[in-house]
């Protein structure tokens, strides 16, 4: 069976970017966590945050994690299972209940990033980033603090890739690359143009 593929990390690490090219390169269903929570509560996440504090959204985003990680739909065509590349925001495998459900529907991918590479990542957008408005406390300092907090959740992916220096195609043949040594099973399902790892890459 083909399971889903996860990318999970911390803000601004570029998962939901990576997880579309990884998704449209492999020819797969994308689902956004993130997105879905947006769409169900009409607003964006800063807002839902701002309304109704960080323990609703974490509910939501528990039970949009069980709906997606328990989705068994087989395609129409071939019967298969629907495989899908699933981005979560980065605070969502913090939680063990999503932990563990993400876990037994695929592979988990952390993507990385030095905390200088984030800062600079988010500096325009950082109001739109709950997580790092915290007490008033400088942004660098607040990631530092986050990511200490979040190292053990992150360690326990299956996979984990720096995007620090790297482009989007890059991360994507790293994943690609990555799942071929550990998983060599899943990478043969894969349609051929997904992964060469001899070849060009687009
Ligand atoms: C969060 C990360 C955000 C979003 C929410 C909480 C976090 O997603 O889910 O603001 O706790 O790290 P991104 O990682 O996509 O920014």
């Amino acid at each position: 069976m083909v399971p889903k593929l996860i990318l999970t990390g911390f803000m601004a690490t570029g998962k939901s970017t990576v997880a579309r090219h990884l998704a449209r390169r492999l020819g797969w269903r994308l689902l956004d966590c993130d997105a879905e929570i947006s769409a169900r509560a009409g607003k964006p996440i800063h807002q839902i945050f701002r309304d109704s504090g960080e323990a609703h959204f974490r509910a939501m985003e528990r039970s949009v994690i069980a709906e997606i990680s328990s989705d068994r739909r087989r395609c129409a065509q071939c019967g298969h299972p629907r495989p899908a590349v699933i981005a979560t925001g980065g605070g969502a495998i913090v939680d063990p209940q999503n932990y563990a459900a993400l876990r037994d529907s695929g592979v988990i991918i952390c993507l990385s990033a030095r905390p200088d590479v984030i800062a600079r990542r988010i500096s325009a957008g950082v109001k739109a980033r709950p997580m790092l408005a915290h007490g008033g406390m400088p942004v660098k300092q607040r990631i530092a603090e986050l990511m200490e907090e979040r190292h053990e959740a992150y360690a326990r992916a299956a996979i984990t890739i720096d995007t620090s220096e790297r482009t989007v195609d890059q991360v994507v043949d790293a994943i690609l690359d990555a799942l071929a040594d550990a998983y060599p099973t899943i990478v043969q399902a894969l349609p051929s143009t997904a992964h060469n790892p001899h070849g060009p890459r687009k």
